[in-house]
């Protein structure tokens, strides 16, 4: 006999004999097991037949406990379900102390769930949300699949700071008590594992313009790492980012795959993950009741998937917006914490979030930024003072995609790099693309937690992760 997931007999009109292995979820009356395997978010119903079960094996069957059924595929006798197991036999393979267990059959705390994260996705929300997360990152290798890009595996150890943040962290084997020092009693890095400064990625970006400058369309999608001591719900310092690179593409192309990629996945997860999704749905409306009228969405979740994928993202100057910022309300009576006064101001997400949930209420793409508030690779623009930057802001939570078209014209690039004190002869690599067959290209990065975020409604990005790394935090 073949074995069957949860999902699959759940789907089942034949009668059949069934052989089927789960986690107890709850065990009710002596009699009704709610079986669940992972394959999907229902469970699945196993009557038991206490008078032919023994007394020791019932004590056994409690929440959390793994066991072995055999048994028969009947049509439910009861409600909520069409088909249920009537139990032939059952064998306890892992007991699971009801004393101890910390996943008990109620409400738990998302705060309390991270802390027990490597049982939390023995709970519907968590199973759901990890399901979403794999799903996605099918999705968005389908994409680029059907889609004529080559998956790019960059480099996780580095010499270089893509974004110039200086938000890295250092990866060195070298004493830390007493490393070698060098004249001027630095620390010599030249002694270190790689003979020089090394850090984990923040970003494949710069590695995958080599390979769209000759493969055409690549695209990364790995961990990278960021030692910025951000402690909010939407930063992690552990993250995954998806980079897709083309050559030959402006902004503007850059601006239309990002909206048609976007909308490709999202569509995918509707299509393909209905009962997690239509779950998650709930949640979110049960959590929002009974917050106060103006801090609920405007749309449940779903409604606002589906938003995304039917509506035109809106394209807006870095310039529009900062009109727009200006002359708001919250602006006007000081209301954030950052008020906009000029041209040239650092958006915070607060901004972020006005734009798109009060001002348009649709997905933002902002573009053409002030230079000195964005990387060094960005194109520069023909005003000398804007450059060719994209950032993608959804609702609920602010920015989701930051890219541009990257600087083509070695002089420029250097220049650039010679303000910013970037030397050359670290990215001498990156500088030999300018001399040799430089053309337009362009690119930008996702951040997944975000999408992962999005999509399920979780408000915080630590609970769509398995297990987050933050500022003062990396058990397991
Ligand atoms: O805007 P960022 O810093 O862009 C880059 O790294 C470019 N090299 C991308 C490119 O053009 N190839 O980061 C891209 C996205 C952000 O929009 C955000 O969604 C996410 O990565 N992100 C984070 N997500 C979680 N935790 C953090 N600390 C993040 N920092 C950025
Ligand atoms: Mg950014």
């Amino acid at each position: 006999m073949m074995t069957k997931t949860v999902a699959q007999l759940l789907k089942e009109t034949k009668l059949q004999e069934v052989d089927i292995k789960g986690w107890v979820r709850t065990f009710r009356a002596n009699r009704f097991i709610a079986l669940n395997d992972g394959s999907t978010i229902n469970n699945i119903q196993c009557v038991v037949d206490f008078e032919n079960t023994d007394e020791g094996t019932l004590k056994r069957i409690t929440t959390g406990a793994a066991v072995h059924i055999k048994g028969e595929l009947i049509e439910s006798q009861g409600k909520g379900q069409s088909v249920e197991i009537a139990v032939g036999s059952i064998e306890i393979l892992g007991d699971s102390d009801p004393e101890t267990y910390p996943i008990q059959p109620k409400k738990h705390s998302f705060e309390f769930l991270r802390e027990n994260a490597h049982l939390r996705t023995r709970t519907s929300t968590f199973s759901a949300v990890m399901r979403l997360r794999s799903s996605l990152s099918f999705a968005i290798h389908k994409y680029f699949n059907e889609n004529g890009f080559y998956y790019m595996h960059t480099p996780i150890i580095t010499g270089s700071d893509a974004e110039g943040a200086g938000e890295m962290f250092r990866l060195t084997n070298l004493d830390a008590k007493t490393p070698p020092l060098n004249e001027d009693g630095e620390v010599n890095y030249k002694e270190d594992f790689f003979g020089k400064e090394t850090n984990l990625t923040v970003s494949g970006q710069l590695e995958a313009e080599t390979y769209a400058m000759s493969l055409g369309k690549v695209y990364t999608f790995g961990p990278t790492f960021r030692a910025e001591n951000s402690n909010t719900s939407r930063h992690l310092s552990e993250f995954w980012m998806i980079e897709p690179e083309v050559a030959f593409m402006d902004l503007a192309g850059n601006m239309d795959l990002a909206e048609d990629f976007m909308k490709s996945v999202i569509t995918y997860i509707l299509e393909n993950n209905a009962e997690d999704l239509e779950f998650l749905d709930q949640r979110l409306f049960d959590e929002e009741k009974v917050k106060p009228q103006a801090e609920r969405s405007e749309m449940r979740l779903i409604e606002k998937l589906k938003f995304v994928t039917e509506n035109n993202f809106k394209r807006v100057s870095y310039t529009e917006a900062i009109d727009i910022l200006r002359n708001s309300k919250p602006n006007k009576k000081k209301k954030f914490n950052y008020i906009i006064e000029e041209w040239g101001a650092d958006l915070q997400s607060e901004h972020e979030r006005f734009l798109v949930e009060k001002h348009f209420k649709c997905p933002v793409i902002l573009f053409d930024y002030p230079a000195n508030i964005k990387a060094f690779y960005m194109r520069l623009n023909e005003d000398g003072k804007t450059v060719r930057a994209m950032d993608i802001l959804f609702p609920g939570i602010g920015e989701i995609v930051g890219g541009s078209q990257r600087e083509e014209r070695l002089e420029v690039l250097k220049e650039k790099m010679a303000v910013l004190d970037i030397p050359e002869e670290e990215l001498w690599w990156y500088l030999d693309l300018r001399k040799y067959g430089t053309a337009v290209h362009s690119g930008f990065g996702l951040g997944f937690e975000r999408l992962v975020m999005f999509t399920t409604g979780m408000g915080n990005i630590r609970d769509v992760i398995p297990y987050p790394r933050t500022p003062q935090n990396a058990e397991f």
